[in-house]
Formats: structure tokens, C-alpha cells, sequence
């Protein structure tokens, strides 16, 4: 596999093309940002940890017959993966009141929601990713409903098969966002899984181990995303 020029270059990775028309390579950097990109920090080794995490997540949902987006590990901050025409709308699965839910709608943060909250967002930074709905992507052509209720159908399983795989290592899955792209037609699950876009919690402290201690300035960010990894039996 030959790498070849920078094609994207996101707030936490960057993509680059490949001498195959069908993958890509994803360079996880250490870049760490909030508020939509306007505070970014270099935290050591978190692109190293969040591709080795991502590979091993991503494998885990392949065994369990969901379609990723992720071919193989290539370096300590590299990934191949499928080039997947990406669907600008992300997919957020709730199972406890965190985040922009609490903010929005006034609940205590930690309540179970049962079952599980499924909210779409517009991925758009300018914007600050407004939440909305089925409808609005339908009408603007984002995706259709038959996409969109695939992408729902995906999210709920990704959901059942990680909340068992982190509460078995003394883990809540609290929230999380996927985003979905086409390959040859087909919905596959893009971008990452990674610390920096769910929230994990430990079972009995309720301690947040995920990107929020880098948003709430708790410290020790790369220091929870280890501790998630080597509980999850991830190779560091
Ligand atoms: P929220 O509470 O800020 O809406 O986020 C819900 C979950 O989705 C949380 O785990 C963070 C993640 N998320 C991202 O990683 N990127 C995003 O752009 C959004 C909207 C959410």
C-alpha cells in the first residue's frame, strides 16, 4: 500500500489517499479540540491510543457482523480503511443524560434513559452541529430515509454490543456518536470509536475516563483514555 497526498485534514485526523481507489489512510495526530475547533491542545500519545483503541472497537463490531469502515492497523498512529462516500449527519445513542441533553432539555445528569435516546446532528462546525431530525435530512438530501433507518438500526446494535463489552470491564457507556458513510451503495460505519467522541464512565465512581476531562478541564485526559484501554484488554 502506497501512501499518497493529504486529501482531509480534520480536527483530530487526517486522511490521506492511497495507490488503491478503494481506501484510505487515517493518521491519527494528538490534536485535542473543543467548542467546534476553537481551543486545540496537543495531548501526548493520544493519537496513538485513540487509532489502537479504534482498531480494537472496530474489530470487535465486525465479529459481531456490523459494517466498519476499518481494514487493518498500519502504524502506531495509522490506519487503513475503506474510502466510504461520508453522510454529513452524526448519529448520537444515549443511555444515561450527559452533555448537550442535560443542557437542552433540564434533566439530571446520570438519569438511565430507557430506552436508549437516538438523535441525529448536522455535521457541521460553523453551525456548532445543530441537532435535527429525520425530515430535515430527507428534505436537504443528506439522507434518505431507507440510509437513515439503516444508520438507526446499526447505532442501536453498535450500542448493544459496546455497552456489554464496557460493563464488562467495569464500565459505563454513557453516550456516543457514530457517523456512516456509502461503500459501493452499501451503509457502513465510518470515521472512529474512540474516548474522544463517547462518554465512559467507571461502574462504581461514576469517573469520567473520556474526553469530557479534557472539555471540563478535570486533567489527566490521556492518563482515563489508558485506563479504558488497558481495562478493555486494548494492545498499547
Ligand atoms: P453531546 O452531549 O455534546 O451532544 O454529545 C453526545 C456524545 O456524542 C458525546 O459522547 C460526544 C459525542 N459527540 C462528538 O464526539 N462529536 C460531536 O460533534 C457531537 C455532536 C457529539
Amino acid at each position: 500500500m502506497e501512501k499518497r497526498e493529504e486529501i482531509y485534514r480534520g480536527k483530530a485526523k487526517t486522511v490521506f489517499a492511497t495507490n488503491d481507489a478503494d481506501k484510505l489512510i487515517l493518521y491519527f495526530r494528538d490534536d485535542t479540540s473543543m467548542l467546534d475547533g476553537q481551543k486545540i491542545e496537543q495531548l501526548e500519545r493520544k493519537g496513538e491510543i485513540n487509532n489502537r483503541f479504534n482498531a480494537f472497537i472496530m474489530q470487535k463490531l465486525e465479529d459481531a457482523n456490523i459494517p466498519t469502515q476499518f481494514d487493518t492497523l498500519l502504524s502506531t498512529n495509522e490506519s487503513i480503511v475503506k474510502k466510504l462516500q461520508m453522510i454529513p449527519v452524526e448519529c448520537v445513542v444515549r443511555n444515561y443524560a450527559a452533555g448537550s441533553l442535560v443542557r437542552r432539555l433540564g434533566v439530571e445528569e446520570g438519569v438511565a434513559l430507557e430506552p436508549p435516546i437516538f438523535e441525529l446532528f448536522l455535521k457541521n462546525d460553523k453551525l456548532h452541529d445543530p441537532i435535527i431530525n429525520e425530515s430535515v435530512a430527507i428534505t436537504f438530501r443528506w439522507a434518505s430515509l431507507e440510509q437513515l433507518t439503516r444508520m438507526k438500526e446499526l447505532a442501536l446494535q453498535v450500542n448493544e454490543v459496546l455497552t456489554k463489552l464496557f460493563d464488562k470491564a467495569g464500565l459505563i457507556l454513557v453516550d456516543f456518536k457514530l457517523e456512516f458513510g456509502l461503500f459501493h451503495g452499501e451503509i457502513v460505519l465510518g470515521d472512529e470509536f474512540s474516548p474522544d467522541g463517547a462518554r465512559l464512565w467507571d461502574k462504581e465512581t461514576h469517573k469520567k475516563l473520556d474526553k469530557d476531562r479534557f472539555r471540563q478541564g478535570l486533567g489527566e485526559v490521556v492518563e482515563g483514555y489508558i485506563e479504558v484501554a488497558n481495562r478493555l484488554g486494548v494492545p498499547l
